[in-house]
């Protein structure tokens, strides 16, 4: 498959040159002992890594890197590895989020601005795919990704134990007086014990999955734990892979058409993935220019069935998805509705690429005529409470709060949770609906994932596990709970999440898609009179970010990066 588009070796824009720029651009990288014929014209393959120590997940990507260079080397390239900001999600305060668009522009303008001619990307703990696949999309070079793969399966105490969704069922249970805190604190070596990210289907192992269904990976990204050498292979592959793609010119918007997307979509809701998938592909397929938005995600994806069983939707865990038959076996069972014609990075279709596909245990990947959750996928709400759209995972759900009509109990910051929600006076039960206001994109700022609010202990004492909890932040995709998140307009802007108070009555109707605060117009415009717009950062990112935030429905990027400007650079440097 040749490209006419451009001409090839784009790299020779810098190298090339005989003259004194030429000199320049050789000269200072043969510090690092290149011999002259490296530079030659042969492809320049960029590999964009996210290592970094404070981001444990992506913690072996030095390694995982220079397998990706035997594999380019192999395939007659030139391989020049590059960091770029990396966001660990359990270390970065406020919120990785905050991150995710400013990590997008240090890889957009660090592939452009350098001489290369193709990238692969490295990609693992929860933010960095997207911010990766953001700031690559804006450029549009010939482009593959890799990710880091899931760690071992947690094990504690003889039981496999799941990053996150053990660490929620866990501290409820402390909460609660079923755990003692020496016990909980014993596990915290046992959770994650090798390399790799988080080994549920969180939001990590989800957007692996999306790069898979997307086409943009090799086969079996997904799912092959980080501590198998099959990933060192794969990475060796990848490298070799992405200098076929150089040499026939095969760009990124090559593979990222709508119909990718809405394979992406489907894929997601047969996964049981995360929510945080929503904003972010929304904000991949608008850097692409791809249409698509967050009603596409209900109509697309809602009826599809979740084949896959592991946590937090149900039992099992990343390195048992592996060994199960991993992805492919997955879009195997779902091909008919898949669009099997997509061409993806390795230049053969998803159907050709999923043809030998196996599952090996039906426990762990069910049947599409058997599934574990029917219409599982992300289902958008609509309502006076959110005009714009919220967002629940139902497979993540409890059937019977599935329809609901609730008394609101109302926090107007996380630091009001936290500072009451184990207050034996709050008035709150069970059928009682908790909100949350004030952590959507500008008001955290960076929409942190708080939106699984934990119970009250005096419910979790009477043994119930859930209830009904609405707010404009997300929740992390190893959480689960009946949550509706990502409400928008968000609190901060004034949305009508803001004018909630306590008492007010919310029904819930997912099989309707309906969210609706029960206060008459009359009294939400006087509430609206009264609301005050909350202060805004006075600096730096912050200031830039809480400025240009778009909402969570249209993917949370910052409105100027939108869109993407290609990979040309007319002007040298010197
Ligand atoms: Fe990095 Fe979960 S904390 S993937």
């Amino acid at each position: 498959m040749k490209n006419p588009k451009a001409p090839l070796k784009r790299s020779q824009a810098w190298f090339g040159k005989q003259d004194r720029d030429g000199f320049v651009h050789r000269s200072w990288l043969k510090n690092q002992g290149y011999p002259h014929d490296e530079l030659d014209g042969r492809p320049v393959i960029g590999i964009c890594n996210t290592w970094s120590e404070l981001t444990p997940c992506n913690g072996h990507f030095r390694e995982l890197a220079e397998f990706v260079k035997r594999g380019v080397y192999e395939a007659g390239g030139f391989p020049l590895e590059f960091p770029v900001m990396s966001l660990g999600e359990t270390q970065l305060r406020p919120t990785a989020m905050l991150f995710r668009n400013l990590a997008s522009m240090d890889v957009e303008e660090s592939i452009r601005g350098n001489p290369m001619d193709g990238v692969v990307l490295l990609m693992g703990c929860d933010k960095t795919t997207p911010a990766l696949l953001m700031g690559a999309a804006s450029c549009d070079l010939p482009t593959i990704g890799l990710s880091g793969g899931p760690m071992l399966n947690g094990k504690f105490r003889g039981q496999d134990i799941g990053s996150g969704t053990g660490v929620w069922k866990m501290s409820e249970m402390v909460r609660a007086g079923e755990m003692s805190m020496d016990e909980f604190t014993a596990c915290e070596s046992d959770m994650h014990r090798s390399k790799g990210h988080c080994m549920t289907m969180g939001t990590a192992s989800t957007m692996a999955c999306m790069v898979e269904s997307l086409g943009l990976s090799l086969p079996d990204n997904a799912a092959l734990p980080a501590a198998d050498t099959r990933r060192n292979r794969l990475a060796q592959l990848t490298g070799r892979r992405i200098v076929e793609m150089v040499k026939n010119d095969i760009r990124m918007s090559d593979i990222l058409t709508r119909e990718a997307f809405e394979n992406a979509i489907r894929t997601n809701a047969a996964i049981g993935g995360s929510t945080n998938a929503v904003i972010h592909l929304l904000a991949i397929a608008g850097r692409m220019g791809v249409p698509l938005n967050l009603e596409d995600w209900d109509r697309i994806g809602s009826h599809v069935n979740c084949l896959v069983n592991l946590q937090p939707s149900g039992k099992y865990l990343m390195e048992d998805f592996c060994y199960a038959g991993g992805l492919p076996a997955v879009m195997k069972e779902i091909l008919p509705l898949l669009h099997a014609n997509a061409m993806t990075v390795n230049g053969h279709t998803v159907a050709e690429n999923i043809q030998q596909a196996q599952c090996f245990n039906r426990d762990v990947i069910k049947a599409a005529d058997a599934p574990l959750v029917a219409n599982a996928g992300i289902a958008v709400l609509k309502g006076n409470l959110a005009p714009d759209g919220a967002v629940i995972k139902p497979s993540a759900a409890s059937a019977h709060l599935l329809h609901h009509r609730g008394r609101a109990v109302v926090f107007s910051s996380i630091e009001d949770f936290h500072q009451r929600i184990d207050d034996p006076h709050l008035d709150i039960d069970e059928d009682c609906i908790m909100v949350l206001q004030h952590c959507g994109p500008r008001g955290y700022p960076g929409m942190a994932e708080v939106g699984n609010m934990p119970l009250p202990p005096k419910v979790l004492k009477k043994g119930i596990t859930d209830m009904v909890r609405i707010s404009d932040a997300r929740m992390s995709g190893t959480a689960y709970g009946t949550v509706v998140l990502h409400v928008s307009p968000e609190a901060a802007c004034g949305g009508p999440l803001a004018l909630v108070r306590d008492g007010d009555m919310i029904e819930l109707d997912v099989a309707e898609r309906k969210l609706h605060l029960e206060v008459s117009e009359e009294t939400l415009a006087l509430r609206r009179q009264q609301w005050q717009a909350p202060a805004k950062p006075a600096r730096g990112y912050a200031k830039l970010y809480v400025e240009h935030v778009q909402q969570a429905h249209l993917g949370a990027d910052l409105d100027f990066l939108v869109g993407n400007s290609g990979a040309a650079i007319p002007r040298d440097s010197h």
